[in-house]
Parts: C-alpha cells; sequence; structure tokens
C-alpha cells in the first residue's frame, strides 16, 4: 500500500470523475484517491479505465470503474445510479470527459461536426450535471466542470469547441446561482494546453515548438497541476467559491 497523508483532505468523500480514464481525469482520480477518496471512475475506455481501477483500489483502498458514454442519457443515469448503490452518496463530481477539435474553418465545419462535439463537451456536461445535482440536493456537495483557456477567450479555427467550452462556464455560473442554497457549489476550471493523451494526438511534434510560446511561462502544463486545482475547488478550503472559472493555463489568458 502506498502511504497516505495523515489526515487525508478527502477521507470518507465519494468523488465521481468523467473521462477519468486519461489525462486530467486520470491525474484527479489518482490525487483525489491518494487523498483518501472513494473514486469513481466513470469513462467509455474500458481497458484503460478498469486498469486504473484496479491499480487504485490495490494502492489506496477503494475506487471503481464504471464504463460510461457521456453522450448518452442512459449511460449518464446508470453511472450516478450505480455510485449511488454501491456509496450511498456523491460529495464531489468532476465533469471531465471531453474530445478535441480538428482545426476547422467555421464555414466549413458540419453539423456532424457540431453534433459530435457538443455532444460530450457541451450536452454531457449538461445531463451529467442534472444526475448529479439530483444526488445531492439533499446533502450538497461540491461540482467542478472541466472547460477551457478556450472557454475564456476565443481561439482560431476552433469554433465548436470555443463554443462548447463557453457554454460549459455558462452552465457552471448558472448551476452555482440555482444550487448554493442547496450547499452545492459549482466551479469550472479553464486549462491552458496540457501535456495529455488528448493533446499529444492533436500536436504530435509540434508540442514542444508550440508550448514555447503558449503563454508567459513558455511551458506545457502538467495534468498534475490542474488535477491539484480541481482538487482544491472540490474541498472545504473552498467552501466560500462557487461559480468561478479558474484559468490554470501558465498565465496565458492574463
Ligand atoms: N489537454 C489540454 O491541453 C486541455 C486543455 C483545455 C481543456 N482540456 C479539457 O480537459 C478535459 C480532459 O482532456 P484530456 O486532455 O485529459 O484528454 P484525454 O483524451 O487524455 O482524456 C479524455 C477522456 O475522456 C474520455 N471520453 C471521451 N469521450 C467520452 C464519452 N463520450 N464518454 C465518456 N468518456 C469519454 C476519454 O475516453 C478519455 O479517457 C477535456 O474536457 C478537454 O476539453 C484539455
Amino acid at each position: 500500500m502506498v502511504s497516505a497523508p495523515e489526515t487525508p483532505r478527502f477521507a470518507g468523500k465519494v468523488a465521481l470523475i468523467t473521462g477519468g480514464a486519461s489525462g486530467i481525469g486520470r491525474a484527479t482520480a489518482e490525487l483525489l484517491a491518494r487523498e483518501g477518496a472513494r473514486v469513481v471512475i466513470a469513462d467509455r475506455c474500458r481497458e484503460e479505465g478498469n486498469a486504473l481501477g484496479s491499480r487504485l483500489r490495490r494502492d489506496h483502498g477503494d475506487a471503481l470503474f464504471i464504463e460510461t458514454d457521456v453522450t448518452c442519457p442512459d449511460s449518464i443515469e446508470a453511472m450516478v445510479t450505480r455510485t449511488l448503490r454501491e456509496h450511498g452518496r456523491i460529495d464531489c463530481a468532476v465533469n471531465n470527459a471531453g474530445l478535441s477539435e480538428t482545426p476547422i474553418d467555421l464555414t466549413d465545419a458540419t453539423p456532424q461536426h457540431w453534433t459530435r462535439l457538443m455532444s460530450v463537451n457541451l450536452r454531457g456536461v449538461f445531463l451529467s450535471m442534472q444526475h448529479e445535482i439530483q444526488a445531492m440536493l439533499e446533502s450538497g456537495g461540491a461540482i467542478v466542470n472541466v472547460s477551457s483557456r478556450t472557454g475564456l477567450v476565443g481561439k482560431p479555427r476552433h469554433a465548436i469547441y470555443t463554443a462548447g467550452k463557453h457554454g460549459v462556464l455558462g452552465l457552471t455560473r448558472s448551476a452555482a446561482v440555482d444550487y448554493a442554497r442547496h450547499g452545492i457549489r459549482v466551479n469550472a476550471v479553464c486549462p491552458g494546453l496540457v501535456r495529455t493523451p488528448f493533446v499529444e494526438r492533436k500536436l504530435g511534434d509540434r508540442l514542444g515548438e508550440l508550448a514555447a510560446t503558449m503563454n508567459p511561462m513558455g511551458r506545457i502544463g502538467e495534468p498534475e497541476e490542474i488535477a491539484e486545482c480541481i482538487a482544491w475547488l472540490c474541498s472545504d478550503a473552498a467552501s466560500f467559491v462557487t461559480g468561478i472559472a479558474l484559468p490554470v493555463d501558465g498565465g496565458a489568458v492574463a
């Protein structure tokens, strides 16, 4: 067993993470599990999700993988129902599952492009939040949505991705306002360029060159650096914080 901190921040808490099998989601699952959470990894990728679930169970004692497709309402409902059946509650939910976009001019993008991206990046977050909030209405909780730097500013040739990530901030702020009195905090992180399979697939050899010019720090972010901010927003240390969109981008938006 890997040794845990003396008073784990998330001891006894149940944390659900969509897209938890890879990249930022995986780093978040690892961090929350290390800090005592009973982690539920929801992802459409069965092999990686099962492998991570087994490793976290071995190292930290409690973790569950639920095969989930956030484009499918029934699958999201099943994800939350199963989490409640196994653990009886959801304290933290991280809506992170997302797809990237191949650069394309807005005028060339098709309705199919729109549907493919929005069904994961915006509708998936919307549907997940509906079920998570329902589960948190009695006991309260914290939701963190993973938007993007592109949720705050435009990005050339990424109109649909940009619209989706802006939309995630709209959902975040609306839900923060609507559910604050239920003890539910809803925040978002807005990562800049982060070294994950998502980005490595997209940028390949151009990654190093781009990273040097993307932000004032002149480097790419690591998934663990985003996970730390997500964990803070989920934690009681952020008890008076709701409705924010936190850039985690090496100063790119600044
Ligand atoms: N990496 C970056 O530079 C960066 C920057 C800003 C925002 N983001 C956002 O961070 C989030 C995570 O991205 P990442 O870089 O870790 O990517 P990643 O590809 O490493 O991980 C994404 C995960 O989401 C899962 N997923 C995709 N579609 C799904 C679906 N329909 N149902 C369930 N799971 C699904 C994938 O299987 C994968 O495990 C995304 O929302 C992305 O838009 C990433």
